[in-house]
């Protein structure tokens, strides 16, 4: 979604600003802009597409003099994208510029009282709203801080806001709510930016704005407000991952390196929670007597994190025998949903940004439900909200795409179901240790699938497959979770029409699609379920079906007689099976992207993380 940048000092703002901007590609975005306090006033240069538009009319940035200023990239939400909708707005008043991500849900009651007040406006967005505002209580008062107050307290929605005043040269204003922000620590300079990257060239000091808070610096100084005007100290956080965790380093995209750094994610998942033959997670409190309580355990989360949710319903039931449900979160908040004290609602979430799964967490809380999250963004809104949270330690996903935050969140939920069995004592032991010496082993099983072996051969299929116009995934039992995220990995970056289906209510419907060269990838690893899912293929392929059927390498002989292709990984325990399962998926996918020529990294209308409902 929409990134904003913002920065006061001695260097020159624009090129700052651009760079900024440019490490904040990845989160999606359809136009961008800078605005900079120079002897001619506020100066807003903006481009409707790529940031590569803006960095020419700028000139790199040199044709933009100043060293205070303001960034951003936007995902258009009101308003098509372009060059007047883009971001910074300038209020009426020719006062005050604003960049602002989230929404303002009352924006058109603001808009018509504006109007009455004698405001103009030359664009459709709702930030406008926010700068007429400041502007107009900046006439008002003469007081910028104030304006900004006066105005703050009026939005309704989220807002993450950079603001620049005409008559204050060298201050910035930031203040948020619902939406993230943080604050960079320089010397003789500060910055603000909504995601860690676009400053990490600079600093890695840094302190997290809390839902309220504002801060008004210039170059050297920085005043902290919490949400009652308080003035408040922030601590102060080293960043502890490089550039270079945020960098390509090689790969020619991000998607292909953060696959091949899942080993190492789920090494760093996993191996501080096994102590001593025992999974242990800190933090993690669910007695036997509450869990023996639970009427059911949610749980609650958007797109991959939902089909990990989709995975976790079957391994907490097979192994804690308590009911589980995977909800959406866009349903789960408005479905009124039967959650009270006796639920355990779990959400799942890379970014711990996600307007719905934020939203639904809020609802099972009022509802007085227990709330654990799983999260990868240390420190994002809905760790914070959550009463315990399991962080992943997939280090920064760049990629719109996820793979490795969807690996370590599988993996955290075998850890999880895993400590709930011990609890429950539904679990032998002999079980539980040869689970805990699977998940040991785990990163290296991975590590295996990754060989050159399995990336020639996902490359060869990929070519064969990528002229196709619909696929098919099927699969059994967890397969049919695998389906889901491997389906939606296909459509996000390779624009491949593409559906997950249980494989036996296949011939409830669907299966009319199926004809003459409609690719069907079949998963089957269940080994109990492999000859059902066979009779399926067997189906398919009678109606004329492309199959790729992935197995297990002692079983791919046996596919291979009815699919036309096929890949065999490695057999491990099943419950951690779909980690196996995926990685061909996910190569597959990629490499269909490749061949029809689409932008991995950066798919058509997507963000990389959703902080509008
Ligand atoms: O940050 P989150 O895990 O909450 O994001 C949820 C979804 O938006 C995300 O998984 C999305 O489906 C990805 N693009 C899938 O690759």
């Amino acid at each position: 979604m929409c990134g904003i940048v913002g920065y006061a000092g001695s260097r020159q703002a624009a090129p700052v600003l651009l760079n900024g901007l440019e490490k904040l590609e990845y989160r999606g975005y359809d136009s961008a802009g800078v605005c900079v306090h120079n002897a001619e006033g506020l100066v807003a240069v903006k481009a409707k597409g790529r940031l590569s538009v803006l960095k020419d009319r700028l000139e790199g940035g040199s044709a933009l003099p100043g060293c205070v200023g303001i960034g951003h990239t936007r995902w258009a939400t009101h308003g098509a994208p372009s060059d007047v909708n883009s971001h910074p707005h300038l209020s009426y008043t020719g006062k005050i510029a604003v960049v602002h991500n989230g929404i303002i849900e009352n924006e058109a009651r603001l808009r018509e009282k504006m109007l009455r007040k004698g405001a103009t406006f030359v664009s459709e967005t709702d930030t406008e709203v926010v700068a007429n505002l400041i502007g107009y209580y900046y006439e008002k008062t003469g007081d910028f801080v104030r304006a900004v107050r006066e105005t703050v307290t009026r939005l309704e929605g989220s807002f993450a806001l950079g603001i620049l005043c005409a008559d204050l040269p060298g201050t910035i204003i930031a203040v948020k709510k619902d939406s993230p922000l943080i604050f960079g620590f320089g010397d003789g300079e500060h910055f603000v930016a909504s995601d860690v990257p676009a400053i990490l060239k600079y600093t890695q000091t840094v302190a997290y704005l809390e839902d309220g808070d504002m801060a008004v610096f210039d170059a050297n100084h920085v005043t902290f407000y919490d949400s009652t005007g308080e003035e408040v100290e922030k601590v102060r956080e080293k960043i502890t991952w490089e550039m270079s965790a945020a960098e390509r380093g090689g790969y020619d995209h991000f998607m292909l390196k953060e696959i091949f750094e899942q080993p190492k994610a789920l090494r760093d998942t996993i191996s501080p929670r096994l102590r001593d033959g025992k999974i242990t997670l800190d933090g993690v409190e669910l007695s036997a007597e509450y869990l023996r309580g639970l009427r059911k355990i949610y749980l609650v989360a958007c797109g991959s994190a939902y089909y990990v949710s989709v995975l976790a319903k079957y391994i907490i039931e097979k192994n804690c025998r308590i009911p589980a449900e995977a909800m959406m979160a866009s349903e789960f908040r408005y479905c009124d949903p039967v959650v009270d004290e006796k639920n355990l609602v779990i959400f799942v979430s890379q970014s711990g940004e996600t307007a719905d799964t934020l939203a639904a967490l809020r609802e099972a809380k009022t509802r007085g439900a227990h709330t654990l999250a799983i999260v990868n963004v240390v420190g994002s809104a809905i760790a914070k909200a959550a009463d315990q949270v399991i962080y992943t330690w997939a280090g920064p996903e760049i990629a719109v795409a996820t793979t490795k935050a969807f690996s370590t969140q599988l993996a955290v939920v075998y850890l999880l179901a895993m400590q709930m069995a011990k609890t429950l004592g539904t679990m032998s032991d002999e079980q539980y240790a040869t689970i805990v010496e699977g998940l040991e082993q785990l990163p290296y099983d991975v590590d295996q699938v990754l060989s050159p072996k399995y990336l020639e051969r996902c490359q060869y299929l990929a070519s064969r497959c990528c002229g196709h116009h619909d696929a098919f995934y099927i699969g059994r039992n967890i397969d049919s979770g695998i389906c889901m995220e491997g389906s939606l990995k296909l459509k996000e970056i390779a624009y491949l029409h593409s559906e997950a289906y249980p494989a036996g209510e296949l011939k409830h419907g669907p299966i009319s699609l199926i004809e003459d060269g409609m690719l069907v990838v079949a998963l089957s690893t269940v080994r109990e379920l492999f000859d059902k899912t066979m009779a399926n293929v067997k189906e398919v392929k009678a109606r004329g079906a492309d199959v790729l059927c992935i197995t297990l390498e002692d079983l791919e002989e046996q596919a291979g007689k009815i699919a036309d292709n096929t890949i065999g990984i490695p057999a491990i325990h099943p419950m951690l099976q779909p980690s196996l399962s995926i990685i061909p998926l996910q190569l597959f996918s990629y490499y269909v992207a490749l061949a029809r020529g689409c932008d991995v990294d950066k798919p058509r209308n997507l963000a990389k993380s959703v902080t509008v409902e």
